[in-house]
């Protein structure tokens, strides 16, 4: 097991923001965690030291310095049909494929479920950690199995989806489980059904314009990687981890006083009491799109973005969310919450 030593996060972070790891390490079989963790605790110079599992490092913002830790990257790749009848199709993926590989691996087999959540950086093993969301899809609709190694008693174990309690960007490798499981592989049922297509206007505005009625999967895959292109920055060329914040819930009547003042306001009603509105709107209105502050800015496409304009570090990114969140409250008494 090669463990190098001070390797420099930026070439883990999409956000280009961190210090160096103290040790890191790539995992390329299940079979090898358990070593891994022997190895931890028997060699003292890694006594004591956290092992730290980095996904694609898409949703992640780590600390300037060295970190403390063994950075254990997950390059488990696979990709396998597990089961298969008329109307589904399940697929096993290795915990480190690129997602979006996936996805478009399954469109090609025309299976639906993963289409709508084209474009979206990072690995397979991280989907069902923040729950992946986009377009009316969450990856918690189609996933039925997460294979685990669990690190309290070192064995592989089965999660099913009800394990996981999924929620909105959440799930338990998020909350009462965190850092207890590290994510193997995923299993996710396909439909070779027709496609659900997703009611966005962004979407229904694409396929009128192609005149496209009836929507195959390839089509909905198409319409997602076009829409996302033009509202989220590609981190290869400008530094970011998607949306900064989660779109907040908030009451109705907190609703119906922002629409006295803004009548086109746009939310999303959750239910009879609460709904979702976009977080991105709430940082344009309260003037900040495109707004610099030093090496970090708000994306002037997409004001739910916060880009690394060149040289942030954590502290940077810290200061600009903290002074985000207070504008916004000040302007419409919601609190943000960061989401990566
Ligand atoms: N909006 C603005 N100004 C902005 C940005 C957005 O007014 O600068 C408004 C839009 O006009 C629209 C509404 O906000 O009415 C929603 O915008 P959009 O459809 O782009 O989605 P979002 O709510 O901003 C969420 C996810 C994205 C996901 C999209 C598409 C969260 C935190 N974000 O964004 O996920 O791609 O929906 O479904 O839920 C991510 O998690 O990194 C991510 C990109």
């Amino acid at each position: 097991m090669n463990i190098q030593e001070n390797v420099d996060i930026k070439n883990y972070s999409t956000l280009k923001v961190g210090g160096v790891f103290r040790y890191f390490v790539t995992i390329k079989k299940k079979e090898d965690l358990p070593s891994l963790y022997a190895i931890a605790q028997s060699d003292v110079r890694y006594k004591s030291i956290p092992i730290f599992i980095l996904g694609g490092g898409s949703n992640s913002i780590f600390s300037d310095g060295v970190l403390n830790v063994i950075a254990t990257k997950i390059d488990i790749k696979g990709f396998e049909v597990i089961k298969e009848d008329a109307e589904y199709a399940e697929i096993r993926a290795g915990a480190g494929e690129i997602w979006d590989e996936l996805v478009g691996k399954t469109v090609e087999m025309s299976l639906s479920g993963l289409e709508s959540l084209s474009a979206i950086p990072g690995v397979v093993g991280a989907t069902p950690v923040q729950n992946v969301g986009a377009y009316g899809a969450e990856v918690k609709d189609s996933i039925i199995e997460v294979e685990v190694f669990d690190t309290f008693d070192k064995t592989i174990k089965y999660l099913s989806n009800n394990d996981c309690k999924f929620g909105y960007r959440d799930s338990i490798f998020k909350g009462e489980a965190k850092g207890r499981y590290i994510i193997t592989s995923v299993v996710y049922r396909l439909s070779k059904l027709s496609p659900k297509i997703p009611k966005y206007p962004d979407t229904e505005r694409y396929f009128k314009e192609k005149n496209i009625t009836n929507p195959n999967v390839k089509d909905v895959r198409d319409a997602i990687i076009f829409i996302r292109s033009n509202k989220l920055p590609n981190p290869k060329d400008i530094p970011n981890v998607g949306s900064f914040f989660k779109n907040p819930i908030i009451s109705k009547d907190i609703a119906d006083q922002i629409l006295i003042n803004y009548p086109n306001a746009k939310f999303f009603p959750i239910d009879e009491r609460n709904t979702k509105i976009p977080a991105g709107w709430l940082i344009e209105n309260a003037g900040l799109k495109g707004k610099s502050f030093g090496k970090v800015a708000v994306y002037d496409k997409n004001a739910l973005v916060l880009i690394n304009t060149g040289g942030a570090t954590k502290e940077d990114i810290i200061k600009t969310k903290n002074e985000i969140i207070k504008i916004v409250q000040d302007k419409f008494g919601i609190i943000l919450e960061q989401e990566p």
